[in-house]
């Protein structure tokens, strides 16, 4: 088959991951026979220098005619000093979001065991999560009315939501949870918020029709600590945009690493799959930035166009790497046996096109024998 990708790396390490999920992709096109036809374009900081837009029309153009969108990261240091720029890197995202209409953010967080040592938090309290957290993406505190006043001394941000826009996520959520451990979590501050309440009273309602699942309510300071306390208590966490951006982050904790996780944004016609972690400006041009959270955005993507056996190669390459320690110095650390950015790449693309006949290889690369890394 034949399927158009908008390519958008955006800032930092962008390009350079970016680079390694599109290897991973030609990778499964040759194994595969399908064609992907990339179709690269701005967003964010390099935009804003090109064309002083942090979204041009030609982007949004671009994404609109789509298959998928493979995303990058966006930002850049010399902005975040000043906050009181009208022109924002972080705006051509949020546009994105909005103009494509990608309401539901799916953020899947597992602890992968190769990982477990890298977590900050004790291993028999993160073993076996495997959580997934829905994030409404284009409404709520981050699209309502907002302003200053005159004389700088006061501000306000609406939080704002309707009933269908709760809605539509929610059956998002209610169907993965159906396909999971059939729990569902909803995240919320209904005890104070307004919109709060209109969540609850929503999902109350929604949950009457996935009779197999079990809806659970949490506060969302109560459920700021139960997450790190007792991760593996968690399925599908439902929740508003801003409770959502703050849980992600934290869950990003239990995996181990940030570069490692993937999500999507979903819309009625287009999706957008992107790593969890930011620009990494400290690493850019280095080769030294964790390609695997990019590759999994590309499985992501993969599975989202049905591509279910692809999406599981591009997986199994990422476990195998994480198997054999063919990992960048954020998880193998800052030594000489720690891979660049673009030797991961290589290896997942080596491992997708030669997934039989490739054990000998492996057992070279252990050694650091491979020409291959
Ligand atoms: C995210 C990011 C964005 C957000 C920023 C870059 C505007 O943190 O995708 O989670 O707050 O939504
Ligand atoms: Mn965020």
């Amino acid at each position: 088959m034949k399927y158009t990708i908008a390519v958008l790396p955006g800032d930092g390490i962008g390009p350079e991951v970016t680079n390694q999920a599109k290897k991973a992709l030609d990778a499964v096109a040759e194994a595969y026979d399908h064609i992907f036809l990339y179709k690269e374009a701005e967003i964010g900081a390099c935009a804003i220098e090109t064309s002083g837009n942090p979204l041009p029309k030609k982007t949004i153009e671009i994404c609109k005619k789509a298959d998928a969108i493979l995303y990058g990261a966006i930002g850049d240091p010399k902005f975040d000093k000043d906050p009181s720029l009208k022109i924002r890197p972080e705006q051509g995202l949020l546009q994105l979001r909005k103009e494509l209409d990608l309401f539901c953010n799916v953020n899947p967080v597992k602890a992968f065991d190769q990982l477990i040592k890298n977590s900050p938090l004790r291993r028999e309290i993160i073993k076996g999560t495997d959580l997934v957290i829905y994030r409404e993406l284009t409404s709520g505190i981050y699209f309502g009315d907002k302003q200053s006043s005159k004389d700088g001394k006061k501000a306000y941000d609406i939080c704002t939501y309707s009933e269908d826009e709760i809605a539509r996520i929610t059956h998002l959520a209610f169907k993965a949870a159906q396909d999971r451990k059939r729990k569902l979590t909803l995240i919320d501050k209904s005890n104070v918020l307004e919109t709060s309440k209109l969540w609850r009273k929503t999902v109350t309602k929604i949950s009457k029709e996935y009779k197999g699942v079990t809806l659970e309510y949490l506060y969302a300071d109560n459920a700021a600590m139960k997450l790190i306390l007792n991760p593996k208590k968690f399925d599908v966490i439902l929740t508003d945009n801003l409770f959502g951006d703050l849980f992600s982050d934290e869950a990003s904790v239990i995996s181990g690493s940030i570069g490692v996780l993937a999500s999507s944004s979903i819309g009625d016609k287009n999706s957008l799959f992107a790593p969890v972690h930011g620009t990494f400006p400290a690493a850019v041009g280095k080769d030294i930035a964790n390609p695997l959270a990019s590759i999994l955005s590309a499985a992501m993507l993969l599975e989202h166009l049905g591509l279910h056996e692809e999406a599981d190669a591009v997986e199994r390459a990422v476990e195998k790497s994480l198997d054999l320690n063919i990992t960048t110095e954020d998880i193998k650390g800052k030594n000489k046996y720690s891979a660049s950015t673009s030797k991961v790449g290589d290896f997942i693309s080596d491992y997708i096109l030669n997934q039989e006949d490739s054990s000998l290889n492996f057992m070279n690369i252990h050694a650091g024998q491979s020409t291959i890394i």
